[in-house]
């Protein structure tokens, strides 16, 4: 009997537990041999026999059990420890995503025209030569086609060589006025530290009754972009030339680096050409189909005004996923 108190006493596991009681309760345990044995015993003596056995049953059993409840309380407390997680410990950065600097430049740009109420509008990438040139005003063996290298396929299909046949694409499905801006990427044969084969553009494009829309309208919205995009700088329109524009401007701002001093990214001329313009030339509203009405269009490179904003001098490393340049936005 103390000789199995002490078992008990000493396990150190539920298994050993149960090893125990097997030992004690089972059909070849100690107490089924000792309530065997009393068979032998004095006719007197058996009733004391069996009381006494009977207590020890009871003992023994309310000890295994306190110590098994003992045990399965460590052993659980052992594993909670073990899974349990510490919220007051650091955890490693986590590899986040985050956006590319072109479509974080890109968004800006969409949330300034979309709060002034310009609509967002989209075109194929594959274009035909109508709504790339033609309608554009620029006609086959048009000289300035020459401005813009192009990708051709078989039979007239294209790569869009920027953002403008959207324009087209808007008015000949809807009705004026239109006031839409149209994001996307757009495609040339160029390759250098400022050009890229596929690069990002967006274009603008106000329509509304005749009389109603002028170059002071135009000026005002882009001053208003421009200083929303750079903050306190200074704007100026040149004159310029686009075959689907007349008049057409280029738009520069002052150099954000030497702040219009001079320097080595403005050569030296104080101004960054940023966007190109104009009051939409009537051979495009005839194009479509449009009577008495008046427009402004713009256009803009997205990579370009990325790469002022993030003084980035390759453009092309901003499509080479570079993580060493990219997790630094
Ligand atoms: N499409 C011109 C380009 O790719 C950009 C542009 C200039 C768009 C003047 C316009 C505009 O709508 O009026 O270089």
């Amino acid at each position: 009997m103390t000789e199995w108190i002490e078992k008990i006493e000493k396990a150190d596991s539920p298994a050993k537990i149960e090893e125990i009681r097997v030992g004690v309760f089972g059909k070849k345990g100690v107490l089924a041999k000792a309530f065997s044995e009393m068979k032998n015993a004095a006719n007197e003596d058996k009733a004391k026999i069996a009381k006494e056995l009977n207590e020890q049953k009871a003992k023994l059993n309310t000890l295994l059990n306190e110590k098994k409840i003992i045990l399965e309380t460590a052993a659980l407390q052992e594993a909670m420890k073990a899974e349990g997680i510490d919220v007051s410990l650091f955890a490693p950065r986590s590899e986040a995503g985050g956006t590319h600097p072109v479509m974080d430049t890109m968004d800006r740009v969409i949330e300034y025209f979309s709060n002034l109420n310009f609509s967002v509008e989209t075109g194929p990438m594959v274009e035909d030569d109508f709504h790339n040139f033609e309608a554009l005003n620029l006609p086959k063996y048009h000289p300035a086609r020459d401005m813009q290298d192009t990708f051709y396929f078989k039979d007239e299909a294209l790569l869009r060589t920027h953002t403008s046949p959207v324009q087209i694409r808007t008015m000949l499905n809807t009705k004026p006025p239109i006031r839409m801006i149209a994001p996307g990427s757009v495609f040339r044969r160029d390759f250098d530290i400022t050009h890229t084969p596929m690069f990002h553009q967006i274009e603008g494009l106000l329509v509304d009754d005749k009389g109603k829309v002028s170059f002071a309208n135009l000026k005002f919205i882009l001053e208003g972009f421009l200083h929303h995009m750079f903050g306190d700088v200074e704007v100026r329109f040149r004159p310029s030339f686009f075959p689907f524009t007349e008049p057409s401007a280029e738009v520069d701002i002052s150099c954000i680096f030497c702040k219009g001093e001079g320097c080595r990214i403005c050569s030296k001329t104080g101004w960054l050409e940023v966007l190109g313009c104009g009051i939409v030339d009537p051979n495009v509203f005839d194009a479509v189909g449009y009577k008495d009405v008046s427009g402004y269009a713009f256009g803009l490179g997205i990579e370009r005004f990325a790469m002022l904003i993030h003084q980035i001098p390759d453009l092309r490393s901003l499509f080479e996923g570079d993580m060493r340049l990219l997790e630094q936005f």
